[in-house]
């Protein structure tokens, strides 16, 4: 495993000028042939916006609040990642999700042109979770520090080039969240903000049964809320990803439920910093009707 890894860590691709990692590049055709079905629901997201955090709720609401079934198997093997191939031993989210015979969630990061068309044909529904640019680039600079399966960030300042300018793996957090934000009444899309989570998990609970077309007690919902806040999923081993060995997710260097706040980019931010990306960020949302938080 570590042999793979080693070979793994610096290869990176492109697809339609999308940075990928350089295993998703190589078996694109086969992602793209994905066949979605009709009671599968997406999970997409640009990485760090909170998918772990969805799919978890998710799937909760499809067990209908029985937590002891969402602990059955670790986030990772229960809610296939599509576009990721992990080192060997071990089994692609493509593989797992194929060989499901039961009502599928499934993980994307990709933006979404890239979608395998199936699941459109399919009119699959979609949840799709945006977080602010700003936590989203503090959380993915420390998860790239510890996930030995993608690049290695570098500086912090130079991170905040690198991601400003979308070179990094899924590329840019801005025509990822705009694509999805323009798209959702194209197809059954559901748009949640991370920040709404955080400020009111039981609205975004709601919404999210409401989209399920599931009818759930308030107890059951009760128990969702509680399952799945940051202390409860960050003490689960199926959610705190422990059952990966530090050679792929080095928890030493960065928790994977690190601290799940809305705002700790002002403790990562320089002035300077700050300033640069406001400005950078008014140029590249102009004229877009799509807003966040980013103070907690
Ligand atoms: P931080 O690094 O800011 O703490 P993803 O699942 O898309 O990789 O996103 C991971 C981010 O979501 C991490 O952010 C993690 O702490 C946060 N997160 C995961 N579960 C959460 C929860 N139940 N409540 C709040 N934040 C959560």
């Amino acid at each position: 495993l570590v042999k793979e890894l080693e070979k793994h860590r610096f290869s990176m691709g492109q697809v339609q000028g999308v940075p990928l990692p350089g295993d998703t590049c190589d078996a694109w055709d086969t992602i793209y042939n994905f066949q979605a079905r009709e009671d599968d629901v997406l999970v997409a997201t640009y990485p760090k916006a909170g998918t772990t955090w969805a799919q978890e709720i998710l799937d909760l609401i499809l067990q209908e609040g029985d937590a002891k079934k969402a602990m059955r198997a670790p986030c990772f093997m229960k809610v296939p990642f599509i576009d990721l191939f992990p080192p060997k031993p071990m089994t692609s989210g493509l593989d797992l999700a194929n060989a499901m015979t039961c009502q599928r969630l499934i993980k994307t990061h990709l933006p979404i042109q890239l979608i395998p068309p199936s699941f459109w044909e399919k009119n699959a529904k979609v949840v799709y979770v945006a977080r602010n640019a700003k936590d989203c680039m503090v959380s993915y600079y420390f998860f790239q520090k510890m996930n030995k399966g993608l690049p290695e960030p570098g500086t912090w300042d130079n991170y905040f080039s690198s991601f400003l300018s979308g070179e990094v793996p899924w590329g840019s957090w801005f025509d990822h969240v705009i694509g999805w934000w323009k798209a959702r009444d194209k197809h059954q899309i559901l748009y949640v903000f991370y920040e709404d989570m955080i400020e009111d998990p039981m609205r975004e609970i709601r919404r999210m049964v409401k989209f399920l077309s599931k009818d759930l007690s308030e107890d059951v919902l009760e128990t969702i809320k509680h399952h799945t806040s940051f202390q409860a999923m960050k003490n689960n081993p199926m959610t705190n990803f422990s059952v990966l060995p530090s050679v792929v997710f080095d928890q030493s260097i960065s928790a994977f439920m690190r601290k799940g706040t809305v705002g700790d980019w002002k403790n990562h931010f320089t002035v300077a910093q700050n300033n640069v990306f406001d400005e950078e960020y008014k140029k590249k949302m102009e004229g877009q009707d799509l807003t966040f938080h980013t103070h907690g």
